[in-house]
Protein backbone atom coordinates (compact mmCIF):
# COMPACT_ATOMS: atom_id res chain seq x y z
CA UNK A 1 0.00 0.00 0.00
CA UNK A 2 1.50 3.36 -0.74
CA UNK A 3 0.47 6.15 2.41
CA UNK A 4 0.23 9.68 1.20
CA UNK A 5 -0.03 11.68 4.29
CA UNK A 6 -2.02 14.43 4.11
CA UNK A 7 -0.41 17.96 4.81
CA UNK A 8 -3.63 19.37 5.79
CA UNK A 9 -3.53 18.49 9.50
CA UNK A 10 0.23 19.03 10.60
CA UNK A 11 1.10 21.80 12.27
CA UNK A 12 1.35 24.91 9.95
CA UNK A 13 3.95 26.57 11.93
CA UNK A 14 6.50 24.53 11.63
CA UNK A 15 5.71 22.79 8.09
CA UNK A 16 9.39 22.12 7.69
CA UNK A 17 9.61 20.07 11.03
CA UNK A 18 6.50 18.41 10.49
CA UNK A 19 7.57 16.89 6.61
CA UNK A 20 10.57 15.55 7.38
CA UNK A 21 8.57 13.75 10.71
CA UNK A 22 6.28 12.20 7.98
CA UNK A 23 9.11 11.39 5.81
CA UNK A 24 11.09 9.63 8.69
CA UNK A 25 8.00 7.94 9.80
CA UNK A 26 7.78 5.87 6.30
CA UNK A 27 5.21 8.07 4.45
CA UNK A 28 5.73 7.57 0.38
CA UNK A 29 3.87 10.05 -0.44
CA UNK A 30 3.31 13.98 1.07
CA UNK A 31 -0.92 15.15 -0.16
CA UNK A 32 -1.12 18.45 -0.72
CA UNK A 33 -4.21 20.07 -0.44
CA UNK A 34 -4.98 23.00 -2.68
CA UNK A 35 -8.24 24.74 -2.26
CA UNK A 36 -9.52 27.69 -3.53
CA UNK A 37 -13.41 28.09 -1.21
CA UNK A 38 -15.45 28.27 -4.62
CA UNK A 39 -14.43 24.48 -5.44
CA UNK A 40 -14.80 23.48 -2.09
CA UNK A 41 -15.87 25.80 1.16
CA UNK A 42 -12.26 26.12 2.50
CA UNK A 43 -9.07 27.99 1.32
CA UNK A 44 -5.57 26.33 1.87
CA UNK A 45 -2.31 27.29 0.24
CA UNK A 46 -0.95 27.69 -3.12
CA UNK A 47 2.58 26.77 -4.85
CA UNK A 48 4.46 29.20 -3.02
CA UNK A 49 4.08 27.36 -0.17
CA UNK A 50 4.67 23.51 -2.00
CA UNK A 51 7.41 25.78 -3.47
CA UNK A 52 9.00 26.25 0.38
CA UNK A 53 8.69 22.46 1.40
CA UNK A 54 10.12 21.12 -1.67
CA UNK A 55 13.79 21.45 -0.36
CA UNK A 56 12.95 19.34 2.84
CA UNK A 57 12.02 16.09 1.77
CA UNK A 58 12.30 13.28 -0.94
CA UNK A 59 8.99 12.77 -0.58
CA UNK A 60 6.69 12.43 -4.02
CA UNK A 61 4.33 15.18 -3.86
CA UNK A 62 0.85 14.46 -4.44
CA UNK A 63 -1.21 17.48 -5.22
CA UNK A 64 -4.82 17.45 -4.81
CA UNK A 65 -6.22 20.77 -6.69
CA UNK A 66 -9.71 21.34 -4.99
CA UNK A 67 -10.06 23.96 -6.89
CA UNK A 68 -12.17 25.80 -10.23
CA UNK A 69 -10.50 25.93 -13.15
CA UNK A 70 -7.62 23.68 -12.91
CA UNK A 71 -5.92 23.83 -15.80
CA UNK A 72 -4.67 27.41 -15.13
CA UNK A 73 -2.54 26.48 -12.27
CA UNK A 74 -0.67 23.16 -13.83
CA UNK A 75 2.51 24.97 -14.81
CA UNK A 76 2.46 26.61 -11.56
CA UNK A 77 2.34 23.50 -9.48
CA UNK A 78 4.68 21.35 -11.59
CA UNK A 79 7.08 24.38 -11.03
CA UNK A 80 6.86 24.37 -7.68
CA UNK A 81 7.72 21.01 -7.37
CA UNK A 82 4.80 18.69 -7.91
CA UNK A 83 5.31 15.22 -9.13
CA UNK A 84 1.38 14.76 -9.50
CA UNK A 85 -1.35 16.37 -10.18
CA UNK A 86 -5.25 15.58 -9.53
CA UNK A 87 -7.43 17.60 -10.61
CA UNK A 88 -11.38 16.99 -9.96
CA UNK A 89 -13.58 15.96 -12.72
CA UNK A 90 -16.42 18.09 -11.80
CA UNK A 91 -14.28 21.57 -12.22
CA UNK A 92 -13.10 20.74 -15.51
CA UNK A 93 -15.18 20.14 -18.75
CA UNK A 94 -11.78 19.25 -20.42
CA UNK A 95 -10.59 17.17 -17.94
CA UNK A 96 -8.96 15.19 -20.80
CA UNK A 97 -6.94 18.22 -21.99
CA UNK A 98 -5.59 19.27 -18.67
CA UNK A 99 -4.52 15.30 -17.60
CA UNK A 100 -2.15 15.88 -20.87
CA UNK A 101 -1.10 18.52 -20.15
CA UNK A 102 -0.29 17.20 -16.81
CA UNK A 103 1.90 14.52 -18.28
CA UNK A 104 3.52 17.02 -21.01
CA UNK A 105 4.89 18.71 -18.11
CA UNK A 106 6.57 15.25 -17.22
CA UNK A 107 4.05 14.56 -13.91
CA UNK A 108 1.89 11.71 -12.93
CA UNK A 109 -1.96 12.93 -13.53
CA UNK A 110 -4.96 12.08 -11.17
CA UNK A 111 -8.75 12.36 -11.70
CA UNK A 112 -10.80 12.66 -8.87
CA UNK A 113 -14.29 12.58 -7.92
CA UNK A 114 -16.59 13.81 -5.36
CA UNK A 115 -19.10 11.41 -3.14
CA UNK A 116 -21.96 12.45 -5.14
CA UNK A 117 -20.69 11.83 -8.41
CA UNK A 118 -20.86 8.24 -10.09
CA UNK A 119 -17.61 6.56 -11.04
CA UNK A 120 -18.80 5.59 -14.48
CA UNK A 121 -18.16 9.45 -15.53
CA UNK A 122 -14.88 8.45 -15.66
CA UNK A 123 -14.67 5.76 -18.09
CA UNK A 124 -13.11 7.63 -21.12
CA UNK A 125 -10.53 9.61 -18.76
CA UNK A 126 -9.16 6.73 -17.18
CA UNK A 127 -6.85 5.55 -19.92
CA UNK A 128 -5.16 8.64 -20.05
CA UNK A 129 -5.20 9.14 -15.92
CA UNK A 130 -2.19 7.42 -14.16
CA UNK A 131 -4.43 7.63 -10.98
CA UNK A 132 -7.88 8.08 -10.04
CA UNK A 133 -8.97 9.44 -5.97
CA UNK A 134 -12.23 8.61 -5.01
CA UNK A 135 -13.62 11.04 -2.39
CA UNK A 136 -14.49 9.21 0.92
CA UNK A 137 -15.99 12.64 2.30
CA UNK A 138 -17.38 15.86 0.86
CA UNK A 139 -13.83 17.69 0.24
CA UNK A 140 -12.88 20.25 2.20
CA UNK A 141 -11.72 19.37 5.57
CA UNK A 142 -10.10 17.04 7.44
CA UNK A 143 -11.30 14.39 10.14
CA UNK A 144 -14.59 13.69 8.61
CA UNK A 145 -16.18 10.72 9.14
CA UNK A 146 -15.85 8.03 5.74
CA UNK A 147 -19.21 7.85 3.59
CA UNK A 148 -19.90 4.20 3.64
CA UNK A 149 -20.48 3.51 0.60
CA UNK A 150 -17.38 4.30 -0.56
CA UNK A 151 -15.99 1.22 -0.29
CA UNK A 152 -18.58 0.03 -2.75
CA UNK A 153 -17.54 2.87 -4.92
CA UNK A 154 -13.70 1.64 -5.15
CA UNK A 155 -14.60 -1.81 -6.35
CA UNK A 156 -16.53 -1.00 -9.14
CA UNK A 157 -13.88 2.33 -10.19
CA UNK A 158 -11.54 -1.41 -9.83
CA UNK A 159 -13.26 -3.24 -12.04
CA UNK A 160 -13.85 -0.35 -14.71
CA UNK A 161 -10.25 0.14 -14.45
CA UNK A 162 -9.45 -3.53 -14.97
CA UNK A 163 -10.85 -3.45 -18.55
CA UNK A 164 -9.51 -0.01 -19.65
CA UNK A 165 -6.38 0.66 -17.38
CA UNK A 166 -5.25 -1.97 -15.22
CA UNK A 167 -2.11 0.04 -14.49
CA UNK A 168 -4.50 2.89 -12.69
CA UNK A 169 -3.28 3.53 -9.13
CA UNK A 170 -6.90 3.53 -7.37
CA UNK A 171 -6.43 6.58 -4.25
CA UNK A 172 -8.95 7.06 -1.45
CA UNK A 173 -9.24 10.13 0.40
CA UNK A 174 -11.18 11.55 3.49
CA UNK A 175 -11.87 9.23 6.72
CA UNK A 176 -8.86 6.47 6.20
CA UNK A 177 -8.07 5.61 10.03
CA UNK A 178 -7.60 1.74 11.69
CA UNK A 179 -11.43 1.43 11.24
CA UNK A 180 -11.71 1.49 7.52
CA UNK A 181 -8.38 1.38 6.29
CA UNK A 182 -8.30 -2.25 5.31
CA UNK A 183 -11.96 -2.18 3.79
CA UNK A 184 -10.44 -0.18 1.44
CA UNK A 185 -7.45 -1.87 0.48
CA UNK A 186 -9.79 -4.89 0.11
CA UNK A 187 -12.23 -2.86 -2.53
CA UNK A 188 -9.37 -2.38 -4.30
CA UNK A 189 -7.27 0.58 -2.89
CA UNK A 190 -3.71 0.89 -4.00
CA UNK A 191 -3.28 4.03 -2.29
CA UNK A 192 -4.50 5.42 0.63
CA UNK A 193 -4.36 9.84 1.63
CA UNK A 194 -4.42 10.34 5.63
CA UNK A 195 -4.46 13.43 7.52
CA UNK A 196 -5.71 13.69 10.86
CA UNK A 197 -5.51 9.46 11.69
CA UNK A 198 -1.25 10.83 10.99
CA UNK A 199 -0.93 13.91 12.37
CA UNK A 200 -3.04 13.10 15.23
CA UNK A 201 -0.98 10.55 16.77
CA UNK A 202 1.69 11.15 18.91
CA UNK A 203 3.93 9.26 16.58
CA UNK A 204 3.34 9.18 13.20
CA UNK A 205 5.52 6.02 12.96
CA UNK A 206 2.96 3.51 14.26
CA UNK A 207 -0.27 4.75 11.62
CA UNK A 208 2.04 4.75 8.43
CA UNK A 209 3.55 1.34 9.48
CA UNK A 210 0.14 0.24 9.70
CA UNK A 211 -1.95 1.65 6.84
CA UNK A 212 1.80 0.45 4.49
CA UNK A 213 1.25 -3.28 5.81
CA UNK A 214 -1.87 -3.62 4.04
C1 LIG B 1 -10.29 16.74 2.37
C2 LIG B 1 -8.89 16.52 1.85
C3 LIG B 1 -8.22 15.39 2.51
C4 LIG B 1 -8.08 15.53 4.02
C5 LIG B 1 -8.29 14.17 4.59
O1 LIG B 1 -10.94 17.63 1.56
O2 LIG B 1 -8.91 16.27 0.46
O3 LIG B 1 -6.97 15.11 1.91
O4 LIG B 1 -6.83 16.02 4.43
O5 LIG B 1 -8.31 14.28 5.97
P1 LIG B 1 -8.55 13.02 6.92
O6 LIG B 1 -7.54 11.98 6.55
O7 LIG B 1 -8.33 13.59 8.27
O8 LIG B 1 -9.95 12.57 6.68
ZN1 LIG C 1 -7.01 15.50 -0.50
Amino acid sequence: MIVSASLLSADFSNLEKEVKAVEKAGADWLHLDIMDGRFVPNITFGPLVVKAIRPHTRMVFDAHLMIENPSAYIDAFAEAGADMITIHFEADVHAHRTLCRIKEKGLKAGVSVNPATPVSVLEEILPFADMALIMSVNPGFPAQKLIETSFDKVAKLKALADKVNPGLIIETDGGVNEKTASRLAEAGAGALVAGSYIFGAENYEKPVKYLKSL
